[in-house]
């Protein structure tokens, strides 16, 4: 056995390592976390209020069962609806519909999946639940205590206790009170895009943040939210990204080619995915869009470099994003109500050599193209390609 002490050379190396850890930066810890787009499900688009131990539970059951852990999908996030009262020292409890929070994350994590959270630094929640402000120290004390691996922090009513230029230090002090606990937690800030939160939201600890406001299950609202990140795409990367909201596939009010959309531009995005639907019921079809590995791929790639438009003419855009092997993820979207011959110049891309082109969605080469690269595109669909 070698003995440090006795080894100088060793005893040298043993003092540099450690200085080398003491001096890494605080967050070092937290560029692990969500190193690529957090992925999983939340409650809130399809349940809301309705959300409970029993759906939450189901929830991971499915995850596990349908093929989406497979896929990538970790999280299972309560939204808002699940606060009860404080006791006499301040603690939050759960409400009646959650009653015992520690055991559901026992159960989450022995599937192998994680169990998020919601609160707001406001006094009350956006629907009226009781939110963090003052106890956040406590609040976050009491989600590790439950194991909780995620938190989503909706702005709400602050906006009646604090001024706007007090944002970014309010976000900061959860985020502080977050890393005392010394369990990782994602922080998911969301506070609808303002003040251009994509400038500051990772140096206040976000590891994502919401972009805009909710989105609803139909495409205008969809393509609006995914619009809303042109020219934001430099702020995303590795453990911070911007978030255009969760998943509405599966929820029925789109068509099969705008979920198909609605999924290409969230993976193109390098977007958070979260489902946002009720997974026992979920479609062979929308679970075929919801786990298309291929697909994913382009989501969860490890450069994490968030896609950008390419060309907009009219409601025909495309958007590019590269990718780790040195290949390109390319979007060809038609926003117009007839299908349309789309054309992507590859030289816009930076390929000037005849490349390869693979269909991601249907898994198929579809050969070399020279110079460009042309697609049929349904009404309100998309292709999305790998030039490599
Ligand atoms: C806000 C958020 C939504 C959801 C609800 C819950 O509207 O933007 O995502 O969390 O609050 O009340």
């Amino acid at each position: 056995m070698w003995n440090i002490r006795a080894v100088p050379a060793l005893r040298g190396l043993a003092l540099l390592i450690l200085s080398c850890l003491l001096t890494l930066p605080a967050h070092a810890q937290d560029q692990t976390l969500a190193a690529t787009p957090p992925m999983g499900w939340n409650s809130w688009n399809h349940f809301a209020c309705k959300v409970s131990d029993a759906v939450v539970r189901a929830s991971a059951d499915a995850i596990v069962s349908n093929g989406m852990k497979d896929a990538g999908y970790v999280y299972v996030n309560i939204d808002d609806c699940w606060q009860g009262q404080r006791d006499a020292k301040g603690m939050i409890h759960a409400n009646s519909k959650f009653p015992d929070m520690k055991a559901l994350a026992d159960y989450v994590h022995s599937k192998g999946l994680k169990l998020g959270i919601y609160s707001s630094p406001g006094p009350k929640t956006c629907a009226g639940y009781a939110g963090s402000y003052k106890p956040e120290e406590q609040d976050a004390t009491q989600y590790a205590a439950w194991d909780i691996d995620y938190l989503k922090y909706d702005w709400c009513s602050a906006s009646r206790v604090y001024k706007p230029e007090e944002m970014t230090a309010v976000y900061k002090k959860m985020h502080d009170a977050l890393a005392k606990t010394g369990r990782p937690i994602v922080y998911s800030l969301c506070q609808y895009g303002l003040r251009a939160v994509w400038r500051w939201g990772a140096s206040v600890g976000g590891n994502l943040w919401r972009t805009t406001d909710d989105i609803t299950d139909n495409y205008q609202s969809m393509y609006f939210n995914a619009s809303s990140e042109d020219g934001i795409w430099k702020y995303a990367g590795p453990g911070h990204w911007n978030d255009p909201d969760m998943l509405e596939v599966g929820n029925g009010h789109m068509s099969h080619d705008e979920y198909v959309t609605h999924m290409s531009l969230w993976c193109i995005l390098a977007a958070p995915l979260l489902a946002g639907n009720d997974l026992s019921k979920t479609s062979p079809d929308d679970l075929a869009i919801l786990t298309n590995s291929e697909v994913i791929a382009v989501d969860q790639d490890s450069k994490g470099i968030q896609g950008h438009w390419v060309s907009r003419e009219g409601p025909y855009e495309i958007l590019a994003k590269p990718l780790s092997d040195g290949s390109t993820a390319v979007l060809l979207m038609n926003r117009g109500e007839d299908a349309q011959r789309m054309t992507l110049n590859l030289k816009d891309i930076g390929v000037f050599k005849p490349a390869g082109v693979r269909d991601l969605w249907a898994k198929t080469d579809l050969g070399k193209s020279t110079g460009t690269f042309s697609a049929e595109v349904p009404k309100h669909g998309a292709v999305l390609v790998k030039v490599h």
